[in-house]
């Protein structure tokens, strides 16, 4: 019997995580990401690290579409497609080789619940 997708899925989720359907903030160790994650600290790095080679204003998918992740003010302006793309469908980064892990997710979340501070 081959297991279903969803049963192969969560057994992905506990190793890698796969979107974020599946893995509940619940599910997510708290003590993973930072308490009060700041934008120099920890929110640029992961924006920097998954997102900014394509988005940035000179970047393929940049400026243009309203969507770079490269600054702060850029960030906060496009969180909108972020949560769109990288939370509810998982269709950022394209190809899944550099989704975010859950702690990232967290840190994100978390930044954006504290009133995303640039500092
Ligand atoms: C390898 C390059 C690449 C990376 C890395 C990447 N993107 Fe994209 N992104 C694109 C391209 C190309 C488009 C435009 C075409 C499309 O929509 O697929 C796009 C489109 C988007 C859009 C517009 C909405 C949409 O679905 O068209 C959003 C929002 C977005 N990306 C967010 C992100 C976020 C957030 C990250 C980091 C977690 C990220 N992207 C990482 C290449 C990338």
């Amino acid at each position: 019997m081959r297991p279903s997708p969803l049963v192969a899925c969560l057994a992905l989720a506990a190793l890698v995580g796969c979107g974020t359907g599946d893995l509940t903030l619940e599910e997510i160790d708290p003590q993973a990401a930072p308490a009060a994650p700041t934008w120099t600290a920890h929110v640029r790095a992961i924006m920097q690290v998954h997102c900014v080679a394509c988005h940035d204003p000179g970047g393929q998918a940049g400026a243009q579409e309203g969507y770079a992740y490269d600054t702060c003010d850029a960030t906060k302006r496009g969180w909108g497609g972020l949560v769109e793309t990288v939370f509810d469908t998982a269709e950022m980064p394209p190809g899944g080789a550099m989704r975010l892990q859950p702690w990232e997710e967290l840190t994100l979340i978390r930044w954006r619940e504290q009133g995303s501070s640039c500092d």
